[in-house]
Parts: structure tokens; sequence; C-alpha cells
């Protein structure tokens, strides 16, 4: 299916062939992936932290785990609150938490990026949001051209929040959307309308906010060519410089009010398929270039520059061009990176706030990452952002014989013979058709799948 058009009997064989392949793989926006995180204190935490240079580039990313209505789709961590109090009592945590951190960071290093996650953090009030910000900027290193973007839910953008967000400093928003369809919306219990969207989207503009992103997701309870059609048809009247275009993760053994959302109503792989591949050349014909698997951008944004110059990266944000090499993650379940370990919060809720109030930090786990690791982690990356890697090129960067991945490359095989890569001496490249299966053939270079240690692995979203 080639945009809302007529199907092409070629593509039709091609898609059934990857649909044959579709089996349940991480995404691979870390590698080791947090399954691979293990139960850890503080102490190497604080021990890496002291060791950041002044020279780093240091990204921040901060969790609000709150939002005021539940959609039942949604994969995140994040809580349910009517009330203000937990989220305002959360703020003042997380002054605490930035104290803490400051402390132990010696060199004072560049904050190239600050990224509120969620959850909602568009829930916190104007004066807490300042307040955050001000400790921030108080604290830390936060150099004059930061970049500071937070993920906002349409439904709770007010001109007051807006115009404390310009004030501080914001300069890019992510709006989650889904769909615009209301029998879609009512669904997935996310009342929405378009108008709701398109008024955020002026306002943000109203307040010199331009660089906007918007989240749509493909594979909802009775999404169709048609209803997505129409709700592209709107989503580009928004004009947003870049687009996340996520499939569904259908995962009710792990969040459980995902069962609120009727089966029957979703989705079969087969559509996925076509919905995605719809959507795709429909924002390619509107001028969007694609960006690694579910990212779409306006040739003038950043992630295109930096796909071009090869300095895309892909972390738990999804795909970014941060300069930063490390991130310190903090709030609730936030996870970090420095060059040696990936760390993470405690997630629930109780914890993290026993540990910060009790002087410590909220370390709940970490992962050492080895040599080997870093190498795949190269590989993974470059699939995941470029779809093509020479594996020699990347061992060299390491000083060891790409030798290591001959069984690798043997596997790939299967998935040369039916066209869906390409593999020239240490060239592997993936083709544009298969890019919905990148995941999968990542999953090839998982030394942790392969060795069966992905505790996780039955519980993944299926790869389409
Ligand atoms: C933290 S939310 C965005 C901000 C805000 N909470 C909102 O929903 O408007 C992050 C995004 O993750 C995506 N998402 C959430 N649950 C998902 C799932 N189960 N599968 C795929 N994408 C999901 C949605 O597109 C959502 O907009
Ligand atoms: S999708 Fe966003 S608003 Fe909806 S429950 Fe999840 S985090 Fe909250």
């Amino acid at each position: 299916m080639v945009g809302y058009g007529v199907q092409n009997r070629d593509m039709n064989c091609f898609r059934d062939q990857i649909l044959s392949f579709d089996s349940r793989v991480p995404r691979y926006t870390s590698y080791p992936t947090a399954p691979q995180f293990q139960v850890a204190d503080t102490y190497a935490y604080e021990k890496c932290l002291r060791a950041i240079g002044a020279d780093n580039d240091i990204s921040l990313y901060i969790h609000v785990p709150f939002c005021s209505k539940m959609c039942w789709y949604c994969g995140c961590n994040t809580k349910i609150t009517q009330r203000y109090a937990p989220v305002e009592d959360y703020a003042h945590i997380l002054l605490r938490e930035i104290d803490m951190v400051a402390e132990q960071l010696q060199h004072n290093p560049r904050i190239s990026s600050i990224h509120f996650g969620g959850g909602s953090p568009g829930l916190l009030r104007a004066c807490d949001f300042e307040m955050i910000i001000n400790k921030l900027r108080a604290r830390l290193n936060v150099v004059p051209d930061v970049e500071i973007a937070i993920e906002l839910d349409p439904r709770g953008v007010t001109e007051g929040r807006v115009a404390t967000y310009a004030k501080c400093g914001v300069n890019r928003v992510s709006l989650g959307v889904q769909d615009f369809d209301e029998t879609v919306l009512k669904a997935i219990n996310r009342q929405q309308p378009f108008a709701l969207s398109y008024d955020a989207v002026a306002l943000l503009r109203q307040y010199g906010i331009d660089q906007i992103n918007v989240d749509v997701m493909y594979g909802l309870p009775h999404q169709n060519l048609e209803t997505q059609s129409k709700t592209f048809e709107k989503l580009v009247l928004l004009k947003p410089s870049r687009i996340s275009f996520f499939g569904y993760a259908h995962v009710p053994w792990m969040k459980k009010h995902m069962r609120l959302i009727d089966e029957n109503t979703l989705p079969q792989k087969d559509l996925r398929f076509d919905l995605f591949e719809a959507g795709q050349a429909f924002l390619i014909e509107n001028g969007y270039v694609p960006i690694g698997i579910d990212h779409f951008a306006l040739p003038d944004d950043a992630l295109v520059k930096a796909m071009e110059n090869k300095t895309l990266k892909r972390n738990f944000q999804g795909y970014v061009d941060d300069p930063a090499d490390m991130i310190i993650g903090l709030g609730a379940s936030s996870i970090g990176k420095t060059d040696t370990h990936y760390f993470q919060n405690a997630v629930d809720m109780p914890s993290y706030k026993q540990a910060i109030l009790g002087g410590r930090l909220a370390t709940a786990k970490s992962c050492a990452i080895q040599q080997d690791d870093m190498i795949r982690a190269k590989v993974i990356e470059q699939l995941m952002c470029y779809f093509t890697v020479d594996v020699q090129v990347v061992c060299d960067g390491f000083g060891t014989d790409a030798s290591m991945f001959d069984q690798e490359l043997e596997r790939l095989k299967s998935y040369e013979r039916l066209g869906f890569i390409e593999i020239t001496g240490a060239q592997i490249t993936i083709d544009e058709k298969a890019k919905l299966i990148a995941r999968m053939i990542c999953s090839v270079f998982d030394a942790y799948i392969k060795k069966g240690t992905d505790a996780d692995a039955p519980r993944h979203a299926k790869a389409i």
C-alpha cells in the first residue's frame, strides 16, 4: 500500500514475507537493554558522577510520572492523580535531587539539553516549573544555548503555562496527539478534538516556541486506512517540524489498563503494516523526511541535518541530535548514562521519595557497559539510525577484529535471501521496505538474546 492509494502486488508479497518474520524484540533505545540492568546501590553512580569531566556535555532527563486521566494504550511510567498536592510535593523532591547531583559533579560539566518527559510534565503549575528551571540554572552549568524540551498533553496547555515555558527558555515541545478520529479516541479514553491541538500549536508559536513535535500512533483500536488518512490530512495542517509515528505496543500483561481496550478492535498485523506504509508515504509526499524507524522531520529540521552529518543518535528519548554523550536522569524511574554505566532511579514513588528525603540518590539499578556492549551498541545504533553499518569500520574503531561478527553475518543470510538486507563485505544495509523489522535485524547483534539472558524476551511488544 502506497499512500492511501492502490495496493501493489509485489509489495503485497514483500509484506507477507515481512509479516511472517514478526516477533518480540526490544526497541533498542539502549544497548544493553533495560532488562539487563541489575539491582545497584548509589556508590557506583556517585563515583561516575564525580568522574564526569568539565569538557563533557550532559543531557538532563527529568521524569514527571503523573497524568490526570489514563489513556488506555499508555505504556509510559505514570500514575493518575486528580489532586495537585502529589505533583507539587514531587517538584520539591526534584529540587533536592538536583542539589544532590550538583554536589557530586566536581568539574561543572556543560548541560547542553534538558528534557522534561512523562507522564505529563505539563501538569506542573507554571510556578513549580519555573522553580525547577531556576534551580537547574543556579546549581548546574546550563549553557546559554541549551535546548529545553517538554512533552505536553494538549489538553493541559494553557496560556499561563506557555508564557512561563517561553520565559524559562523552553524551545522545543512534543505534543501527544495519537489520532483525531473520535471513535479511535473514545476507544483509548482520550477525548481530544483537533481544535484543541490546533489551538495548542498556535499558542506555542505565538510565544515563539516553534520547534514542535507531534506524536501520532498506528495500531490503535478501530483505526483503518480511511480514518488514518483523515487524521493525517489534519496532522499536516499543524505543520509540526517533527512527527513521531509510533506503532502501538500492546502489552496488557505489563500494563493492566490496556485490558480496557477491546482486542477485537485492534488492527491485525497486515493492517498495521499498511497503516505504517500509507502514513509514511503520505508524510513523504507532504515534504517530511523519514528519520530512523518511526520519526519524520521537515528538511530544515536539526534531525535531518544530524542524519546528513552522521551525528544522529538514538536513546531513551527516541532519535536525537544532542551533542551530549551522557545523560543524567532525575525523578522516579528516570534512566541516565555515563561512558561506563547505565543507571536507573527507583521506579516506585515511595522508594524514590524515601531515598531523596533520606539524603541518598535514588539509584535502584545499573548496568556496567563492557567493551563488547559498546561495539554491539554502535552497530545497533547505526542500523537503527541509518539502516546501514560497516561492522569492519566499527570494529576498527575499537581495535577489534570484525570476525567477532562471523556468526551474526551468517545468521543474517536468511534475511538477505529474502531481499530484506544486502551484505557487501562487512557492510550491511537494510532495504527501505524492510525498515519495520529493523529491530529484528538488530536483535541478531544482541548478545543477551543470543545468551538467552533477556529475561523480558517473551514480554516485548512485537516488532510490527
Ligand atoms: C509521555 S507521552 C507524551 C506526553 C503526554 N503524556 C501525552 O500523552 O500527551 C509519550 C508518547 O508515547 C507514545 N506511547 C505511549 N504509550 C505507547 C504504547 N503503548 N505504544 C507506543 N507508543 C506509546 C504516545 O505517542 C505518547 O504521546
Ligand atoms: S499517553 Fe501521556 S497523557 Fe496518556 S496516560 Fe500516558 S503519559 Fe499520560
